[in-house]
């Protein structure tokens, strides 16, 4: 099995140390194989968003390291961090980030322009990871113009298009109607089997969590419990998350 993610001991505190601190995580450690789809749950505050946001690059974490294709990216830095992030990562957020003075297709092609690709490529890639998505009838309206299930499919091309290496998502069906964020796991569930991409995915939503085949339960930042689901069906494995949160709750 091929490793993609390894996190070793990663801590992070918040605060400077004269002044009041969070320690959001304090020791955490585990690894995500190629083609693995995990889950990440835990209350509120629990330290979710920051081992995310610390996976993504977007923060530093105070101990520990991260390794994504083995290449430590807590190390790395300005244009080689940037690099790296456009080629290996892709993110879906709750809020969509879409940028508003852009189109569909000038949001999906953002990591591609920054990378200095070719119109030509552009344009073949963005028709691609349309057709997948079934946005090509958006492509040149403005988020305004659509529905937060279409944006949400936009960001998730935009994620996409550079065939990253793993794919974070910060509850990215958190601010969708069920159809929709059915949808949106039903794509990720595809790409995960057929593309073998590795995801690793931030949710409170037990149903969302059923799509995973692992899940770690993050309480007062560290893992608290693991749970793996085997050959169950999904309906069986939501139950078995339910009862879990269940659990944890007292
Ligand atoms: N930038 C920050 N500065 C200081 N403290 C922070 C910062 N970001 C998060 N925290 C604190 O770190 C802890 C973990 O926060 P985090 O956002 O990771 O939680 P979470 O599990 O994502 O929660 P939620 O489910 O509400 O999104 C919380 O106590 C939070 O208040
Ligand atoms: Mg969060």
């Amino acid at each position: 099995m091929e490793k993609i993610v390894e996190v070793q001991g990663v801590k992070k505190t918040y605060g400077k140390k004269n002044e009041e601190q969070t320690h959001a995580l304090k020791g955490i450690s585990f690894e995500v194989e190629k083609g693995e789809f995990v889950g990440i749950m835990g209350a509120s505050g629990s330290g979710k968003s920051t081992l995310l946001n610390i996976l993504s690059t977007i923060d530093k974490p105070t101990a520990g390291k991260i390794l994504i294709s083995k290449q430590d990216v807590t190390r790395l830095k300005g244009n080689k961090l940037a690099d790296f992030r456009g080629k290996e990562i892709g993110f879906i957020f709750q809020d969509f980030n879409l940028l508003e003075n852009l189109t569909a297709f000038e949001n999906i092609a953002v990591p591609l322009s920054l990378q200095g690709k070719s119109g030509k490529e552009i344009r073949q890639k963005v028709q691609v990871v349309a057709e997948r998505l079934s946005i090509t009838q958006i492509l040149s309206k403005y988020p305004a113009e659509i529905s937060g299930g279409q944006k949400q499919r936009v960001a998730a091309a935009r994620a996409l298009i550079t065939q990253p290496t793993i794919l974070l998502g910060d509850e990215p069906t958190g601010a969708l109607d069920s159809e929709s964020a059915r949808d949106l796991l039903d794509m990720m569930e595809e790409l995960n089997q057929k593309d073998q991409v590795s995801i690793l995915l931030v949710t409170h939503d037990p149903f969302s969590a059923s799509y995973c085949n692992r899940i770690l339960f993050i309480k007062d930042g560290v893992i608290h419990q693991e749970l793996h689901r085997e050959n169950q069906a999904r309906e069986d494995f939501y139950r078995q998350i339910l009862q879990i949160l269940g659990n944890l709750e007292q």
